[in-house]
C-alpha cells in the first residue's frame, strides 16, 4: 500500500472502532472520554509492541501497521481538529444568556485561566528545572477545562439553565484564552523568554480583542451571504465550514491576532443570527453536520493522543510522576480558588446568582481536561524547535495528567453527584413529571379501549391490557393531586417558562412561514427571549415587567425623532415606525396562539388554576399591544390597512405553498407539478415582500392646510407660515410642555390629543385635540410655563419657536386676536 493508503486504511480502521464505543460505554456506564483514553491507550500498546507480537491474521497486521503510519504534526492537530471542536460548542451556546452573563463568564474564563496557570507555571517552576516560561506555557496547556462531563450532568440533574451556560461559555471562552496565552508562551520560549510581563498583556489583550472583531465581522458577513443561497442548504452548510477554518486562519495569519478567538466569536454570531437567515430544517442539518464533525474531531484526538501514551509514558521516572501529582494538586487548587473565591466576589458585585457550595464542589471536581489539552499538549511535542527535554516533560506531565482528571475525576464524579443528591428531581418538576404522566396515560387508556373496540380484539385481552394500565394511573392521579396545589405560584412560573419558549417557537414558525420578514422576526425573537429570561429570573413578576418594558419606545425610535425634529431628517423615523408597527402586528399574532396553547396544553400539566393565570396575564399582554397598535392605527390609517393587505397575502401564499407540499407527501401529485404550482405562487405574488413603505406625514405645508384657523388664509400666507413652524411628531404619553419651564416655543395640534394638567396635583385636566393650541400663554406674558402637557396618543405638532410668534403674529392681524383672546379665556380659568 502506498503511504497515503496506509494511512486512510489507518484512519478508517479508526473511525470502524470509534463506531462502536459510545455503545459501549453507555453499556459500561464509562464516561465516553475514559474509555476512548483506555481504548487508545491499548492501541498505543500494541503498536509500539507490533515487532514482538504474532499477529494472527494479515489483515489485522495491516490494520495495526496503518495506525502506525499516522504521524499527524503538530500544526495539522491544531488547524484540523481544533476549528471543528471550538466552533460546534459556539454555535450550540445560547448567545443571548452568554451575553447577559457576560462579565461573569469573561471575568471566570480569563482570570481562572490565569490563576491556573501562574499556580501550576510556579509550583513547578520551583520543583523542577525547565524555567518558568516552560511552565507556565504548560500552566496554559492544562487550564483549558473540558465542560461535557460537568454540563452532561447538569442537564440531568436539572440545574437553573443559566448555571449551565456559564460553565459552558467560560469553558469555551477558557479555550480561547488559553491558547491564546499559550501562543504567546511558546513564542517567548522559542525567542529564549524575551519580552516584559506588561508587553505581553498588551499583546494578549490586542490578540484577543482583535480575533473577536475579527471573527463577529466573518461571521457577520457569512450571515450576511445566506440569504443569497437561500434553498441550497448543502451550499449554506459548507459555507459555515469554510467560516469555521477561515476565522481560524485568516485573523491568525493575515492580521496577527488569535485565530482561536475569531473561531469562536464567528461561532457564537453564526449560533444567534444564522437561525434567522436559514430555513429552519437547514439551520438543524447544519447543527447534525457539526455534531458530527466535532465527534470525530473529539474522538480522534483523544484515541491518537492515547495512542502516544505508552510511548510518552515509557520510562517515566519517580520524579516525573511528582511532575504529574504537582500540576494535580495545584490545577485543583486553583479551581478552587476560582469556584469559591472569585465566584462569590462575583456575586456580591452583583454580577451573577448565587451557587450553592454542593454545586460548586461539582464544578471545582468536575474539571476533566481533554481533547484541547491533549491536541496543545502535542503540539509542542511535535514541534522541533521546543527542547526535547521540555518537550518531554510537557507530554508526560500533560498526558499523565489528563489521564489522572479522566480516571479519577471522571469516574467519580457521578457518584459525588449522587452524594449530593442533587440528582434528585425538585418538587415542581416532580409535580409537573406526575400529572405529564396521568395525562399521558388517560390519553393512551382511552385509545386502548377504542383500538380494541374497532378492530375486534379480544374482550378479556383488552381488559387485561387497560387494567394494567388503569393501576399505573391511579398511582399517577394520586401522586399528581399531592402538594401542588401548595405550588401555585411555581406552577405559574413552570408555565410561564413554558409559554414563553413557545412564544420564540411561534416567532421561527412565523418566520419559517414567510409571515413576517427577517428584521421583524428578530425583534419579536429578541423580545420573546427577553420574556424567557425574565421569567427564569423573576417568575410571574418579571414576565409583567419585562412585557411591559417590550412595549416602551426603543432608542433607535428616539433616535429617529431627535433626527426628524432638529436636522429634518425624516427617513430613520419612517422605517422605525413601520418596523413598530409591523412588530406589534406580529406580536399580537404571536400571542393570540399562546392563549389555546396554555388552555389545551399547559392546563393538563399546570393545573387549571394557574392555566387561568397564564392565560389572564397574556389577554393583559394582547390587550397592551392592541393599545399601542391602536394608537399608531388612529395616526396611520392608510398604513394599517396596507400592512393588513401585506398579511392576508402572505397568510394566503403561506396555506397555498403549504397545501401543494402536503399534496406532494401525500404522494397526489408528483414533485414536478408540485414545483410548477410553487412557482406559479411565487409568481403572483411578486412583491408580496416588499416593505410598505410608511409616510409619516410631517410635511409642514400639508399640516398648516390641517389647521383651521391657518386653513382659510391664501396659499402664499400659508406657505410663509409653513416655513416658520417645525412639523413634529409626538409618542402616546410623552411630555411637550413641563409647568414651571421658560416658554421657548408654541404648538399647533394638526393631529391627535393631548392633555393639559391645570392643576399643579391632580384633577383631570383638560383634552385639546386637532386644530387646538398650547403653549401661547408663557410667549404672550413672559411668565413661565403654567401646566404640564402631555401627548394622548401619536400627536402631529406644529411648533412655532419663540423669535419668530411676534414675527407671524405681527403680520395676521386676525391671527393675533385670536391666540389673544384663547390666551384671555385660559388666564381667567386659572
Ligand atoms: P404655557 O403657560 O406657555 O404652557 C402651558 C400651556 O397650557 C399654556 O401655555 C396654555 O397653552 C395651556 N393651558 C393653560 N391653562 C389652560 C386651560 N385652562 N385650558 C387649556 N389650555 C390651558
Amino acid at each position: 500500500m502506498t503511504t497515503i493508503g496506509l494511512v486512510v486504511f489507518g484512519l478508517v480502521s479508526l473511525l470502524a472502532l470509534m463506531s462502536l464505543l459510545p455503545p459501549l460505554a453507555a453499556r459500561l456506564r464509562l464516561p465516553y472520554s475514559v474509555l476512548l483514553a483506555v481504548v487508545g491507550f491499548s492501541l498505543g500498546a500494541i503498536v509500539s509492541l507490533r515487532p514482538d507480537l504474532a499477529i494472527p491474521s494479515p489483515l489485522l497486521h495491516d490494520v495495526i501497521d496503518a495506525l502506525a503510519s499516522i504521524e499527524i504534526s503538530s500544526e495539522a492537530f491544531i488547524l484540523i481538529f481544533l476549528p471543528s471542536l471550538l466552533f460546534e460548542v459556539a454555535i450550540a451556546i445560547d448567545v443571548r444568556r452568554l451575553i447577559d452573563d457576560i462579565a461573569p463568564v469573561l471575568t471566570l474564563a480569563v482570570v481562572a485561566v490565569v490563576i491556573c496557570a501562574l499556580t501550576v507555571g510556579i509550583a513547578l517552576g520551583l520543583a523542577s528545572p525547565y524555567g518558568l516560561v516552560a511552565c507556565l506555557l504548560l500552566g496554559s496547556i492544562v487550564a483549558t477545562t473540558d465542560p461535557a462531563a460537568v454540563v452532561g450532568i447538569f442537564r440531568e440533574v436539572g440545574v437553573p439553565k443559566r448555571l449551565t451556560t456559564l460553565v459552558e461559555g467560560e469553558s469555551l471562552l477558557n479555550d480561547a484564552a488559553a491558547i491564546a496565552i499559550f501562543a504567546l508562551l511558546l513564542e517567548m520560549l522559542l525567542s529564549g523568554g524575551e519580552g516584559s510581563i506588561g508587553g505581553t498583556i498588551a499583546k494578549f489583550l490586542v490578540s484577543f480583542g482583535g480575533g473577536a472583531l475579527a471573527g463577529f465581522l466573518m461571521g457577520r458577513a457569512a450571515c450576511a451571504l445566506f440569504p443569497f443561497l437561500g434553498g441550497w442548504p448543502q451550499a449554506e452548510i459548507t459555507l459555515t465550514i469554510a467560516l469555521a477554518y477561515l476565522s481560524f486562519v485568516v485573523p491568525e495569519h493575515y492580521f496577527h491576532v488569535s485565530g482561536v478567538v475569531a473561531c469562536v466569536t464567528a461561532g457564537l454570531v453564526l449560533g444567534s443570527t444564522g437561525k434567522t437567515r436559514m430555513r429552519a430544517h437547514t439551520f438543524e442539518q447544519m447543527e447534525g453536520v457539526w455534531g458530527q464533525l466535532a465527534f470525530w474531531a473529539n474522538s480522534l484526538i483523544f484515541l491518537l493522543a492515547a495512542m502516544f501514551v505508552p510511548r510518552i509514558m515509557e520510562g517515566t521516572s519517580l520524579k516525573e510522576i511528582g511532575f504529574i501529582l504537582l500540576v494535580y494538586l495545584a490545577t485543583l487548587i486553583a479551581r478552587f480558588v476560582t469556584v469559591f473565591v472569585l465566584l462569590p466576589l462575583l456575586t456580591r458585585a452583583g454580577l451573577m446568582q448565587r451557587i450553592n457550595n454542593r454545586i460548586k464542589t461539582v464544578i471545582v471536581w468536575g474539571g476533566l481536561r481533554g481533547a484541547v489539552s491533549l491536541a496543545l499538549a502535542l503540539a509542542v511535542i511535535e514541534n522541533g524547535a521546543v527542547p526535547s527535554s521540555t518537550r518531554d516533560f510537557i507530554a508526560t506531565s500533560v498526558t499523565g495528567f489528563v489521564l489522572m482528571t479522566l480516571f479519577i475525576n471522571g469516574m467519580t464524579l457521578r457518584p459525588l453527584v449522587g452524594f449530593f443528591r442533587l440528582n434528585r428531581l425538585n418538587p415542581v418538576a416532580r409535580g409537573v413529571r406526575d400529572r405529564a404522566k396521568l395525562m399521558t396515560l388517560t390519553d393512551v387508556a382511552g385509545e386502548l379501549s377504542n383500538i380494541a373496540q374497532n378492530e375486534g380484539i379480544d374482550r378479556e385481552v383488552a381488559d387485561a391490557a387497560l387494567s394494567s394500565l388503569e393501576a399505573r394511573l391511579a398511582v399517577a392521579r394520586a401522586r399528581s393531586h399531592r402538594g401542588v396545589e401548595l405550588m401555585a405560584e411555581e406552577m405559574v412560573k413552570v408555565g410561564l417558562t413554558v409559554a414563553a419558549a413557545y412564544e420564540v417557537e411561534r416567532c421561527f414558525s412565523l418566520l419559517g412561514g414567510r409571515i413576517v420578514d427577517r428584521r421583524i422576526a428578530e425583534m419579536l425573537l429578541r423580545e420573546a427571549q427577553h420574556v424567557r429570561e425574565a421569567v427564569r429570573a423573576a417568575g410571574r413578576k418579571g414576565y409583567v415587567a419585562a412585557a411591559e418594558r417590550g412595549l416602551g419606545f426603543g432608542p433607535a425610535l428616539r433616535f429617529a425623532l431627535w433626527l426628524q425634529r432638529n436636522l429634518r431628517v425624516e427617513r430613520p423615523l419612517a422605517d422605525a415606525l413601520a418596523d413598530r408597527f409591523e412588530f406589534l402586528m406580529m406580536q399580537r399574532q404571536v400571542l393570540s396562539g399562546l392563549v389555546p396553547f396554555a388552555r389545551d396544553r399547559l392546563q393538563p400539566l399546570i393545573g387549571e388554576e394557574s392555566a387561568g393565570e397564564i392565560i389572564r396575564l397574556t389577554a393583559r399582554r394582547i390587550e397592551a399591544v392592541e393599545g399601542s397598535l391602536l394608537a399608531l392605527k388612529l395616526q396611520y390609517p392608510a398604513y394599517a390597512a396596507a400592512l393588513q393587505r401585506q398579511y392576508l397575502g402572505r397568510i394566503a401564499r403561506q396555506r397555498e405553498s403549504a397545501a401543494y407540499q402536503a399534496l406532494a407527501a401525500n404522494l397526489v401529485v408528483s414533485g414536478e407539478v408540485e414545483r410548477e404550482l410553487k412557482a406559479e405562487l411565487e409568481k403572483h405574488w411578486t412583491g408580496l415582500d416588499e416593505r410598505c413603505k410608511l409616510d409619516p406625514e410631517l410635511s409642514a405645508i400639508d399640516l398648516v392646510a390641517r389647521v383651521p384657523i391657518f386653513r382659510d388664509l391664501d396659499i402664499k400666507r400659508q406657505q410663509a407660515i409653513a416655513h416658520l413652524l417645525t412639523p413634529l411628531l409626538v409618542l402616546p404619553d410623552s411630555p411637550i410642555v413641563r409647568r414651571g419651564d421658560k416658554g421657548d416655543a408654541m404648538y399647533f395640534i394638526a393631529s391627535g390629543a393631548v392633555r393639559v394638567a391645570v392643576e399643579p396635583n391632580g384633577g383631570s385636566g383638560v383634552e385639546l385635540g386637532s386644530g387646538d393650541f398650547f403653549g401661547e400663554l408663557a410667549l404672550l406674558t413672559g411668565h413661565p410655563r403654567n401646566a404640564d402637557v402631555r401627548a394622548l396618543g401619536y400627536c402631529k405638532l406644529l411648533a412655532l419657536k419663540a423669535r419668530d410668534f411676534d414675527r407671524l403674529l405681527s403680520h395676521d392681524a386676525g391671527l393675533k386676536a385670536r391666540i389673544e383672546q384663547v390666551a384671555r379665556e385660559r388666564l381667567n380659568l386659572g
